[in-house]
Parts: C-alpha cells; structure tokens; sequence
C-alpha cells in the first residue's frame, strides 16, 4: 500500500474511538520491526522521526545540532525506506515528522514524501506560533500532506524539547488557533511530560482534553487532539535498568488507566518515545552481560563505556555511536544479535501499547 495521510489514520481513529499511537524511531532495522508487529496485530501505524533524528539518519552523530543538508540527506534516506516498504504490507502506514523546528525542516520532510509533519511553536508567542503554522499549512496543503502543530507547553527535557514548567492549553485559544491555521492536528498540554522523568503521581486534566473537543465539535473544526510526553515508562524495565548500573531513579510513567480517560476524553494520536528507547537499551545491556566477548569489538566496548560514563542516557543514538553506517542500511550479518536486541524492544513496546489503546485489528 502506499504511504497514507497522518489525518486518515486519525479520523478512523476518532470515529472509531481507539487511540493511535505514533512511535519514534531512530533506526531502519526498527522500521522493519515496527511493521511486521502492526501486522501481526492488524493494526494502522504511524512512525515518526523527530527533528535531530533526522540529522542522525543523514549521517550527523552530533545531532542534536544538525543542519538542514544533513536534515535533507535524512529525510530523503528514511522516507525513501518507509515508502518502499510500506508498498509492501497491507497494514496504512504513515510518515510523520515530530517537532519540527522550522518551516524549512518542514519543507525537507514533505519535499522527501513525508506524509504528516510538525511544526513545533510552541515556545514562540501566540501570534508568532500561528503565523509560522500557517506557512506550513500553507504548503503542505499543495502535496496533500497533513500538519500537527503545538499549543500549550509541555514540562520536560528532550533535546529540541525543552521546558521546566507546564503552561496548559487554553481551549478557547485552541479553537481560535486551529480556525487561524486550518491545522490538521493539535498537540495539546494537560499534563504528559517528555522523558523518563514524568514526575510522581501524574495527574492528567482530562477536562481540557474535552473542554478542547466539545468546542470542537459544536464549532464544526475537524481537528484531532494529540498527546506528547506519554511513555508509561514500565517499572520492570526501569528495575532491569538500574540492575545493569544505570541511574533511573525517580522514573515515573504515564499511569495507563489515566492515558485510557485520556483517548476516552478525545486524545486521538500518542506519542510514545521514550519506552522505546529503555526497552532497547536495556536489551543491549542484556546483550553485552551475555556476551562478554563482544567486548572485544571497539564498537561494542564503546557502547558498554558509553553507559558506565553516561548512567542516564537511555538514548541508543548516543551509545550506538560507531553504529552509524548501519543507521540508515540496517545492521549486517555480524551484527545479528543487536539486531535482535532492537527489534525485540520494538515487539515489547508496540506490542503492548497497540493492545492498551485498542488498535489491535483495527487496519482494515
Ligand atoms: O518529543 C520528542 C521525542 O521524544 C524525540 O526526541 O528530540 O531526542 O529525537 P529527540
Ligand atoms: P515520551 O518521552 O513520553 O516518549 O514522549 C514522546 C513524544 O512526545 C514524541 O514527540
Ligand atoms: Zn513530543
């Protein structure tokens, strides 16, 4: 099947009441992974690359500070790769860039044959924030693809994501935005947080997530809602974690149950990166304890440093760092065992959150 627009996905979403996650990746050999569980579960998928992963697929290690032409070579290697394999499955797949920084990222990934983008302005003042949007909606709208953008800020650090405080969206601004910028989607803030440190006892308001929808829906705007920050950061993963030296403490999650009243309430997309990222990293822990001879190899010794030196970095793009020709052709034949470390924290991951929001069979 050919790639399809992020808006379709969320629209059967919406009608038909399961939530949609949408999963960051960083590598091709998770693409790959990221199919065959959606269609053993039947389920639609939308994978997403946010702004910095795509300087790493263009080759950039130092990718939290990428530019545009690594960008471009990036955006242009992971759509190229998703569009051919999504021709081949028959489960709807879209490609969606996450916090894009700028108009011109934007324009890269669509340029490239993404199907869904983001522009993030979230941090810039309202008026600043919608007319950036609309250039993007502006041109997006021209290649039929589809646009989330952000209002409201989210607490929490990430690498283009940053902010100490929560400032929660305002839903009559919300319904002003999305009339302004004809936006496809909107991520709003209510309470998630991004990273692994959520903080204790979230409490999500899901009374704005329906205050949101209700003006919504009586004012005629088709615009589905979206949830950044909503990793559940599994307690048995952080155990495992801390187990192989790491320093997790004071990881908190996104309670299931209230990501649940979440979808319930109108949250129709969730962005789920970080579990991905500790599932992978705990299996490469497991990898490297079982394997002590892979040690041996500088590319592996590097990753086992990296984690001594680094005990709160559960990013694998920063451990994986003499993995990065593979980054954008898959891991080789000498390399099958981390192949299997990554895809099976894939298959945890999705596996579960695809079940709790009810996607299973749902790729019809
Ligand atoms: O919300 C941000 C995502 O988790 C992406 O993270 O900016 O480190 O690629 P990144
Ligand atoms: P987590 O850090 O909770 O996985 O959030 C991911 C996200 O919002 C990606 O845009
Ligand atoms: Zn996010």
């Amino acid at each position: 099947m050919t790639l399809v627009k992020g808006k379709d996905l969320l629209k059967e979403a919406e009608e038909r009441a399961y939530g949609q996650a949408a999963f960051n990746i960083n590598f091709v050999d998770q693409v790959d992974s990221a199919i065959e569980i959606h269609e053993i579960l039947h389920a639609p998928l939308i994978l997403q690359v946010a702004d910095p992963a795509l300087g790493f697929f263009g080759g950039g290690y130092d990718f939290k500070n990428s530019t545009l032409e690594q960008k471009k070579r990036g955006a242009k290697i992971i759509a190229d790769y998703v569009r051919d394999k999504a021709e081949k499955t028959d489960i709807p797949v879209a490609l969606h860039l996450d916090h894009g920084r700028n108009f011109e990222t934007c324009k890269a990934c669509i340029d490239a044959g993404f199907t869904s983008v983001m522009y993030d302005g979230s941090s810039l003042p309202f008026e600043e924030n919608i007319e950036n949007t609309k250039e993007v909606v502006d041109y997006a709208k021209e290649y039929g693809v589809s646009v989330e953008a952000e209002l409201g800020v989210l607490a929490g650090v990430e690498d283009n994501v940053v902010a100490k405080n929560s400032t929660y969206t305002n839903p009559l601004e919300a319904l002003e935005f999305v009339r302004r910028t004809g936006v496809d989607y909107l991520a709003i803030s209510y309470g998630t947080k991004h990273g692994s440190n959520k903080g204790k006892d979230v409490n999500l308001s899901t009374d704005i997530v329906t205050a949101i929808k209700q003006l919504f829906l009586f004012n005629d705007i088709d615009c589905q809602l979206v949830s950044h920050g909503s990793s559940t950061v599994p307690k048995y993963i952080v155990k495992d974690l801390m187990n192989y030296g790491l320093d997790l403490s004071g990881s908190e999650g996104i309670k299931i149950s209230q990501i649940k009243k979440a979808i319930k309430a109108g949250i129709n997309k969730i962005n789920i990166d970080t579990d991905i990222r500790m599932a992978t990293t705990r299996n490469i822990l497991s990898l490297l304890k079982k394997n002590p001879e892979l040690l041996e190899d500088e590319r592996y010794k590097f990753v086992a440093n990296y984690l001594k030196d680094n005990p709160n970095d559960i990013d694998p793009r920063s451990s994986l760092k003499y993995f990065m020709n593979e980054v954008s052709q898959g891991l080789g034949e000498k390399d099958q065992d981390l192949k299997k470390a990554m895809k099976d924290g894939v298959f945890e991951i999705m596996g579960q959150i695809i079940v709790l929001f009810n996607q299973v069979g749902k790729a019809n």
